[in-house]
């Protein structure tokens, strides 16, 4: 009789556990998801920004003895793209959207760095800023994928996880391409580089607790 209690009790006591961890999952889940949908509206209208710009680096880079940097500009404009089409399927499975404002200020500035990029390309030290300034936003980039993949691990919505982690890898390529061109001009020996991008691995140890 007092067996069959004690195993009642313990039934309860671990229904109730499950319940409290349910209840923990969903609050994450809700304190999480919120903070995952800004960071992907951003790094999407991020994207579109980028695109624009390359457009401008590229057809600055027209000339022949710049073959390289154009076709390797074209390469990472479509990469960025293709982050875009990502990102906008991941808001999808989010039930949310790109944000208009934000597509709008971020794809101004964009056309904006794109004119720059052709108007400035006879003076000289442009093609040093045009790099530095891409390199420095593609550091930024790397970081933003990583917060949202912590994002998306403590939201519960794993399955987005090594696709955010992929993006930042690419964003790191670019950046460490960036890097390579600024160091092989002079103007680098008298101006630092920005600082390195942040790492892009999740800590398992970190697996367990909300991030
Ligand atoms: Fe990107
Ligand atoms: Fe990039």
């Amino acid at each position: 009789m007092q067996t069959e209690a004690n195993t009642a009790q313990a039934q309860g006591a671990k229904r109730e556990a499950g319940q409290q961890a349910g209840q923990n999952i969903g609050q994450n889940s809700e304190q999480f998801t919120q903070p995952l949908i800004k960071l992907l509206q951003s790094a999407h209208a991020g994207e579109l920004a980028a695109a624009h710009a390359y457009e401008g680096h590229a057809r600055s880079l027209s000339a022949p003895e710049h073959a390289e940097d154009y076709r390797e500009i074209r390469r990472i404009q479509r990469e960025e793209m293709e982050h875009r089409q990502c990102v906008a399927h991941m808001l999808q499975l989010l039930g949310a959207g790109p944000r208009p404002s934000r597509e709008r200020i971020m794809g101004l500035i964009g056309h904006v760095i794109w004119r720059l990029c052709v108007w400035t390309r006879p003076l000289w030290g442009s093609w040093y800023v045009a790099m530095f300034g891409a390199g420095w936003l593609e550091s930024t980039n790397v970081g933003e994928y990583v917060r949202a993949a912590h994002c998306a691990k403590a939201a519960g919505h794993e399955t987005m996880v090594p696709e955010l982690l992929r993006m930042a890898e690419v964003e790191r390529e670019h950046e460490a391409f960036f890097r390579r061109r600024c160091q092989s001009h002079i103007l680098s020996r008298y101006l630092p580089l920005w600082p390195p991008p942040e790492n892009s691995t999740i800590d398992t140890t970190q697996e367990k607790t909300p991030l």
